[in-house]
């Protein structure tokens, strides 16, 4: 019993003990607040100290996040990249400090992958490749599509892009004749949406959102200019969070792709697997599928963000 005791009382406070800064991105989307909640519970969880910095969107704010962390003397860092590019400097200094990264959501590109530990994360190709199959169907092959991207250089915009297109350049008849970023945005969105119904009117069959919020900004914009979404627009969008579920209930919303911000138990289970030394894979591959307005309703109950 002593024995039990005193390891309870040793794990305890090693628990406590363990600091881990979470470098997010900001709070531009509901995918994105539920990610925060779901690192921020975990680490509580797991009787972790959590510090957090929010970046505003800026990559900038994130280096200086990492930098602050460095000086702490954190023992872990979780981030969540705004863009691809630019990490090299930093993550040395990360890697010299011998403090393992585990990066959350996005990825980076680098060339030297010792710079971070591991990555917990979507297939954001694959999510692409699937809102294109879903769309080629339902449009039997034919018809003109508007793109609205996620940020500039985040690789959940440069991907989504690409796996949607390798789908849509096999149907010759059709075609993308619009693509703007977004920003991740419902206000942005909208905006975007209302400058594509200008330009093109009812030349529209369809929107390709790279996020919900954007799909629901895109949605409004549509009802303000007179026409029905999910009927004379067909729209798809990636995420799958509780606004898109309603959204597919009214019939604005055709289908979302799930991708899962919950990613809180996986980031920490890399979090303790680096600090007790061992190797884990480069990449922990979140599974996605795809949710139909049709299925909408009895699966709404189940969802969990
Ligand atoms: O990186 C994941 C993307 O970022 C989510 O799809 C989007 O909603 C978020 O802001």
């Amino acid at each position: 019993l002593l024995f039990i005791a005193v390891f309870t009382l040793l794990f305890s406070f090693k628990a406590f003990a363990i600091t881990v800064g979470f470098a997010q991105i900001g709070a531009e989307s509901s995918w994105r607040t539920a990610e925060t909640q779901s690192i921020k519970e975990e680490a509580q969880k797991r009787g972790y100290t959590l510090k957090f910095s929010d970046a505003q969107q800026k990559q900038e704010n994130q280096i200086k996040a990492i930098r602050s962390f460095i000086a702490q003397g954190v023992d872990a860092i979780i981030l969540a990249p705004v863009v691809e590019t630019g990490w090299e400097r930093v993550l040395r200094e990360a890697k010299k400090a011998k403090i393992p990264v585990i990066l959350v959501d996005r990825g980076i590109a680098v060339d030297d992958d010792s710079l971070y530990y591991t990555k917990v994360a979507s297939d954001f190709i694959f999510e692409g490749r699937l809102a294109g199959s879903w769309l080629a169907q339902a449009l039997h092959g034919q018809g003109k599509v508007v793109e609205l991207q996620g940020s500039t250089g985040a690789s959940a915009a440069i991907d989504r892009q690409k796996g949607f297109k390798e789908v849509v350049d096999l149907f010759p008849k059709l075609n993308i004749i619009a693509t703007q970023n977004g920003e991740f945005t419902r206000t942005k969105g909208k905006e975007v949406m209302e400058a594509f119904l200008k330009a093109h009117g009812n030349n529209i069959d369809a929107v390709y959102a790279h996020n919900d919020d954007m799909a629901l900004g895109a949605i409004q914009a549509i009802k303000d200019f007179g026409m029905v979404p999910g009927e004379d627009i067909k729209l798809i969008s990636v995420d799958a969070v509780k606004g898109a579920f309603e959204a597919m209930i009214d019939g604005d919303l055709n289908a979302t792709v799930e991708c899962n911000p919950l990613l809180g138990p996986l980031a920490f289970d890399q979090v303790e697997l680096a600090l007790a030394g061992k190797e884990a894979p480069k990449w922990v591959v979140q599974d996605d599928l795809i949710h139909l307005r049709e299925n909408a309703k009895e699966t709404v109950a189940s969802r969990k963000y």
